[in-house]
């Protein structure tokens, strides 16, 4: 039996992804939600569980650190990482949004605008696609902020259930993609150890189907 590494996004998903992995016979008995542990294993001890930021987890996955990550499409897209993205897990649903305040002009009519984003790489391809020149400004969270105090135009964000725009005055302008959480693999942890990886991947996607 091969020995699994599977790299797990900290915050909202992370409970129904181990869920998920329950429901494939893939259990961590030590686990609970308000644990600071950041290692669990299977009682086989055949996975290792990592929780890591979600915005390492392509890096963990790309570097052969982990073997599978599980993590949303925004980070996938934003680290753009040389890894196989093989099953939509249907977790952490979202959508990738411009967003400013209510009186922004439509995209058509502006000339060129200044970006605040946690996905700088994102939000530069989405405007080059509609050829309108952008500045961007990389925050770490709480990117509502750069239009109300003056630091952007507008901003590119996740957004669910669209309370912080709204809380902050702010108004979504365009939908860029819909998100959701994705099971990730290594490369050469593919071709080395198909078998065990395809029954994980085979029994998650058994349980997703019950789920549905
Ligand atoms: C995320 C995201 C949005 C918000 C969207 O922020 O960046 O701000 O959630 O969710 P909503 O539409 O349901 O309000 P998060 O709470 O992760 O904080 P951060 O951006 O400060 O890291
Ligand atoms: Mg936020």
């Amino acid at each position: 039996m091969d020995q699994l590494t599977i790299a797990l996004a900290k915050g909202r998903t992370a409970k129904q992804a181990i869920k998920l992995l329950q429901n494939a016979d893939i259990t961590f008995p030590d686990f609970h939600p308000s644990s600071r542990k950041l290692v669990f294993r299977n009682p086989e001890n055949t996975v290792k569980l990592v929780f890591v930021k979600s915005v390492d987890v392509c890096t963990y996955v790309e570097t052969g650190a982990a073997d599978i990550g599980v993590v949303g499409k925004d980070n996938i897209l934003e680290a753009d990482a040389d890894i196989y993205e093989l099953l939509d897990l249907r977790l952490g649903k979202c959508k990738f949004c411009v967003a400013g305040p209510k009186n922004t002009p439509p995209l058509e009519r502006v000339d060129q605008l200044t970006v605040a984003s946690k996905y700088p790489r994102v939000a530069k391809q989405y405007f080059l696609k509609k050829g309108i020149p952008i500045e961007t400004i990389k925050l770490n969270g709480s990117v509502e902020l750069a239009p109300i105090i003056g630091m952007a135009d507008v901003i590119v964000d996740i957004v669910e259930t669209g309370n912080t725009i709204r809380e902050n005055g702010l108004k979504i302008i365009a939908d860029i993609k819909d998100i959701s959480t994705r099971l990730i693999v290594n490369k050469a942890s593919f071709a080395t150890k198909t078998g065990s990886i395809q029954r994980i991947i085979d029994q998650i996607k058994s349980g997703l189907e019950c789920s549905v």
